[in-house]
């Protein structure tokens, strides 16, 4: 299908000049690595954190260590740059977001509302920002336990998120509030142009895996590696999401900014799978047999997948469907995360009493990037 938004108007121009404002994270960096490396722009970063993984000179052509939540400092990041792609958020898995409501909605909404205004007393063209499936009304994510187990999950088409249900989490509230404050803004301008992307759950090498921050795949890969008899885990395992590796991500984020869509567009995985099985699947790699450990904690809604009609239908274009994708990705990510644990303990830290559960991260407003990095908060 050729893809009603696709357009050959966009210019890919060597040497122009991008902002990537929290790129020294997980998504950000990545993007801003490709776009580098591949379309040859000169990638600006700004990030209140350096990339732990990445020399700076490998993934962007300038790095500034800015606050976002300050004006001033979005603005001189900002100046002179033809796009921004915001994937700034005070963010992590759902240990952080359930018990951090406060702190990332003023962060996020600080971050998001200062690089828009920068955008546009700047004259940027485009600003793409990072939604989330978070953003979906609680009332269509509460899924049915079925006789036999089964659970219905609902498939959220981009239309589902108004009229808007988001009282369970200040993040995908803060998301639905910058969504619009980003519609409004390009509604009252003659320069902007904004793509808005809603993630479902991405994840792969390079990104968060231990701290409090980091996500199921990462975490799960983690508690594979460090346990020998049991799995603990949150709930009963019958929660369902989606999960996309970070590169078909990016692939996804440069369709969007090179479409004519300006819709906010789902990016993430349609194959649905249950914690369960996302665990089994992991300890397969290595033919592992850990028994599960079902403990209170965070779980978020019950059930969601992306709907991917729309993606299809718009750019011509989805993520790669079904779970051999998903296979590869946690492959990928088990052997990255193997990689880190190895080295720790040939520098003779072991640490894999403290990997083998997760801890509930509760951060503080007057936290900076160094702490929230090296996970010292
Ligand atoms: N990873 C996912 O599954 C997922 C899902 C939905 C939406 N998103 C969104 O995508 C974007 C990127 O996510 P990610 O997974 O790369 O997360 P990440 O935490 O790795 O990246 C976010 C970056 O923002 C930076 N940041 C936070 N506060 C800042 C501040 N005050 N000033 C400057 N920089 C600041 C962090 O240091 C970090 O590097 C975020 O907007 C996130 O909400 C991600």
């Amino acid at each position: 299908m050729p893809g009603k938004y696709v357009s050959d108007s966009y210019q890919i121009t060597p040497g122009k000049r991008i902002l990537i404002a929290g790129g020294g994270g997980f998504i950000g960096s990545h993007l801003s690595k490709r776009l580098m490396e591949e379309d040859k722009y000169y990638t600006v970063v700004a990030d209140w954190a350096d990339n732990i993984y990445y020399d700076v000179d490998t993934y962007c052509s300038e790095f500034h260590k800015f606050d976002l939540r300050d004006q001033f400092l979005s603005d001189l990041a900002t100046e002179g740059c033809e796009e921004v792609f915001d994937l700034a958020a005070d963010m992590g898995g759902m240990g952080f977001i359930e018990s951090n409501h406060s702190l990332i909605l003023q962060n996020s909404l600080r971050i998001n509302l200062n690089l828009l205004a920068s955008a546009v007393k700047h004259g940027v063209k485009l600003f793409f920002f990072s939604s989330s499936a978070c953003v979906y009304p609680d009332f269509k994510q509460h899924g049915i336990d079925g006789d036999g187990g089964e659970i219905f999950t609902p498939n959220l088409k981009e239309e589902d998120a108004w009229p808007a249900d988001v009282r369970s989490n200040a993040y995908g509230f803060e998301k639905l509030v910058a969504e619009e404050a980003c519609k409004w803004a390009a509604h009252d301008s003659t320069v902007l142009e904004v793509r808005v992307a809603r993630f479902h759950n991405i994840f792969g090498p390079m990104g968060t895996w231990k701290g409090g921050r980091e996500k199921a795949p990462a975490a799960f890969c983690r508690k594979v590696l460090c346990n020998e008899t049991t799995f603990p885990m949150w709930g009963d395992g019958l929660q369902t999401r989606s999960f996309l590796i970070v590169d078909e991500c990016v692939e996804g984020v440069i369709r969007l900014m090179r479409s004519t869509c300006s819709e906010p567009t789902n990016i993430g995985s349609d194959h649905l799978i249950s914690m369960n099985d996302m665990a089994t699947m992991i300890m397969e790699f290595e033919g592992r047999t850990l028994e599960r450990e079902h403990i209170p904690g965070p779980q978020g809604v019950r059930g969601r997948n992306s709907d991917n009609t729309n993606i299809k239908e718009w750019l011509g274009w989805a993520p790669t469907p079904g779970a051999e994708a998903l296979r590869e990705g946690l492959r990928r990510t088990y052997t990255w995360i193997k990689e880190k644990l190895e080295l720790e303990l040939s520098e003779g830290i072991d640490n894999r009493a403290d990997y083998s559960g997760s801890v509930i991260f509760q951060g503080k407003a007057d936290d900076d990037g160094e702490t929230v990095r090296s996970g010292k908060v």
